[in-house]
């Protein structure tokens, strides 16, 4: 049903592989709008925990936007590309209620860096490398790299990632904090879904509201403290709260409604 990416549901888990590999899987427009559908399918779906993205093959998670497409666009085109995919994909995944795991799997540049760093946290293979390359093509990120690379990884370093338009490799990208994990090629995905399976053992409904929470320290003009103070009381109202304090003073283990 999608032409180029694929998708799968196993044990809570579901898997969405962008899969444009003669292209090094870059986010041409209709990759955009099926990663949105796809995304949209997942977080809705109430047997879906976790989410995990990742890139087809063994050499490329993301190369960038298709540079093809916007090479020759106007002003105002690029800057709806921007406010469209931001709206479209790389916002929209920030603040998904499901947990989203990116698994680098190779090269993740431009708008592939972008799209991990808009999912809730990233591990890599050792062969990943990453970078923000548009300078060298005479624009600037558009896709929110220019708000999260220093969000996560700090201005300075973010700032030279930028201006140098350089790769990292995993290993850099480790000791930036940019990913969590750096694992073999074939351990990335298993690497995931154990990652994922920890996050399934606990309270979606918790997790969503954390996630909130989180997000709201990011957001001009919104007072996180507040936002986590209103998420907290909203948790106890929630039968996941009932079923998880219930649990422990019983000494079981909590079986989660989600709700
Ligand atoms: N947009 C469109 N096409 C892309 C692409 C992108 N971002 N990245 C790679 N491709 C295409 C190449 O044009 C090539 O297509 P072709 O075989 O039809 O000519 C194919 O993917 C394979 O890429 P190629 O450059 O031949 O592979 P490589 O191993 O020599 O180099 C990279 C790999 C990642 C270093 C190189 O592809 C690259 O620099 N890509 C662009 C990265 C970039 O600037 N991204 C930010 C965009 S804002």
């Amino acid at each position: 049903m999608y032409t180029n990416i694929l998708t799968s549901q196993n044990n809570g888990i579901s898997t969405i592989t962008i899969n444009r590999q003669s292209k090094l899987n870059a986010l041409n427009k209709e990759t955009i709008q099926e990663l949105h559908a796809a995304f949209r399918v997942a977080d809705l779906d109430h047997d879906t925990k976790v989410i995990i993205v990742t890139g087809s093959g063994e050499k490329a998670f993301v190369a960038g936007a298709d540079i093809s497409e916007f090479a020759d666009f106007s002003v105002s085109e690029g800057g709806k590309l921007a406010a469209k995919g931001q709206e479209l994909l790389f916002d929209f995944v920030a603040n998904l209620s499901t947990p989203v795991i990116a698994a680098v799997n190779g090269f993740a540049l431009g708008g592939g860096l972008e799209l991990a760093m808009a999912a809730h946290f990233r591990i890599a293979s050792a062969n990943a490398k990453m970078g923000l390359p548009e300078v060298s093509l005479g624009v600037i990120p558009g896709y929110g790299g220019t708000q999260r690379l220093p969000q996560l990884i700090g201005k300075g370093r973010a700032m030279e990632m930028i201006m140098t338009a350089g790769m990292i490799d995993a290993n850099q990208a480790l000791q930036y904090g940019l990913v969590n994990h750096v694992t073999t090629l074939e351990e990335l995905l298993p690497l995931a879904e154990k990652i994922g399976g920890k996050i399934m053992r606990n309270s979606s409904v918790a997790i969503s509201a954390a996630i909130t929470s989180v997000n709201a320290g990011y957001e001009d003009g919104v007072n996180g403290f507040k936002t986590e103070i209103e998420q907290f009381g909203n948790c106890f109202g929630t039968e996941d709260f009932k079923e998880g304090t219930t649990a422990f003073l019983e000494k079981r283990k909590a079986n989660f409604p989600g709700k």
